[in-house]
């Protein structure tokens, strides 16, 4: 298993460009099913995440490769099965994704159901209602869902309860190819989930609403191949940002959409950081201290859950108290204990992180747990004194390209080893 080696502290210095969105290309991936043909994918990032979801498809008879950041889906030939098995399933919580598309395309879906996460349960039930107020029959059998529309899902109103991403694009893309009418109400308006709309829409569907709570979809008999240029991953982005308000120095990004970043911009000049930006660039200073932040996560346009972790390594050196509460996963801290390993004063009460900042961060060996707290920790890493040693980097893998040569490049003393 490979982990990192981080000599701290170092700034940050010099230019990043900002990858393709996993959590936009992972939905596009299997709206690829609704479509007969070739469905095409530009900026599409090179992630652990990505080589799953292939893996998921190639397992249902689709073919597909990733060549110059375009990947290629051929959905020309008929599947050869409709089951998203344990072992593809457990590896990637997002393989729920192929329940909307393999209902609304080939009328049976068979996925097995994804378990909870490090840091608690992520239910999918809004998912299963969804389409079953579509008409589609739902029951479960040794672990996994089953879903069948013999005679094709037919439009219906359903309304998600609390905001749901995953649910919003599943059920989304069972409805474009529902006959009729179906209204869709307390929807996610992520960029994510507008870019997989719209991708929708330009192959044939008819969707309204996007960017809004509601969404009308009036059902098409069938959809041209997918195309589309996947939108820059704002957390990404935000990570990058992060790191150079824990580490101190001067980034510039290039590929960003500024529009999905204000959230994250906000918080990082409450931080102390000077942050300017023009066209698709941002270009971000921290020099003095860090100030105390108050940060709460919210569905878009709110901060996102993806970015706490990260910020909260900033919180750990400001001057003062922040306070971070997590209202999408009230229990999304499991990188605070990991955190106090690195000297971080951290306590954790009913869904907020109380941060009181410390002078200077310790290196130390910690254990990556998920996605984003593994980012967090490399963060605080690389400010830290001393060597740290970050284990399971796959998580790592998972949601970010090459991270640690890309942060090697700004002047991070990172080298990724393997046990
Ligand atoms: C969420 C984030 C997304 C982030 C992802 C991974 C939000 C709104 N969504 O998306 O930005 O990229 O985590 O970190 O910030 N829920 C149910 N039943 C369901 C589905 C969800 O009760 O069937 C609840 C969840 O427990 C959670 C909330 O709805 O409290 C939002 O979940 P959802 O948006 O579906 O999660 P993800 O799609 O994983």
């Amino acid at each position: 298993m490979d982990y990192f080696v981080i000599d701290g502290p170092t700034p940050l210095m010099g230019d990043v460009r900002i990858a393709g969105a996993k959590n936009a290309t992972l939905p596009l991936m299997a709206a690829a099913l609704l479509a007969r043909g070739e469905t095409r994918l530009a900026n599409a990032p090179d992630l652990r995440d990505r080589r799953f979801f292939l893996d998921l498809l190639r397992e249902l008879g689709v073919a597909g490769e990733l060549a110059n950041g375009e990947l290629r889906l051929d959905t020309t030939v008929p599947l050869t099965s409709h089951t998203a098995p344990y072992d593809i399933v457990r590896k990637m919580r997002a393989s729920i994704y192929v329940l909307g598309p393999l209902l609304a395309a080939y009328g049976a879906a068979r996925v097995s159901k994804p378990g909870g996460c490090a840091w608690g349960p992520r239910p999918v039930d809004l998912h299963t209602a969804g389409v079953a107020a579509l008409g589609a029959e739902v029951t479960e059998e040794h672990g996994y869902i089953i879903s069948r529309a013999p005679r094709g899902l037919r439009g219906g109103r359903f309304r998600f309860e609390p905001v749901s991403v995953g649910a919003t694009c599943n059920v989304m893309m069972a409805a474009v190819l529902a006959r009729g009418e179906t209204l869709l109400e307390n929807c996610a308006c992520e960029p994510e989930v507008v870019q997989l709309g719209e991708a929708l829409v330009a192959a044939g569907a008819r969707v309204e609403g996007l960017g809004t709570r509601t969404l009308h979809i009036e059902g098409v008999s069938s959809l041209a191949p997918l195309r589309c240029t996947v939108i820059p991953d704002r957390i990404e982005a935000g990570t990058f940002l992060a790191a150079v308000a824990v580490a101190g120095g001067r980034i510039r990004l290039s590929g960003c959409r500024l529009d999905h970043l204000q959230p994250v911009l906000g918080v990082l000049r409450d931080l102390g950081c000077t942050v300017a930006s023009e066209g698709d660039q941002v270009v971000a200073e921290r020099r003095g201290p860090l100030q105390p932040v108050r940060v709460i996560t919210e569905p878009f346009p709110g901060f996102p859950t993806d970015m706490q972790a990260q910020i909260m390594a900033a919180a750990a050196l400001a001057g003062g108290v922040s306070r971070i509460t997590d209202t999408i996963y009230p229990d999304r801290f499991t990188h605070a204990a990991e955190l106090q390993r690195l000297g971080a004063q951290i306590d954790v009460h009913d869904g907020t992180a109380i941060v009181t900042g410390v002078a200077a961060l310790q290196g130390a060996p910690v254990m990556a747990t998920d996605l984003r707290a593994s980012a967090a920790l490399v963060l605080a890493a690389v400010a830290a004194h001393g060597r740290s040693e970050v284990r399971r980097v796959y998580h790592i893998d998972r949601g970010y390209e090459r991270i640690e040569q890309r942060l090697a490049a700004l002047g991070a003393k990172i080298q990724r080893m393997s046990a």
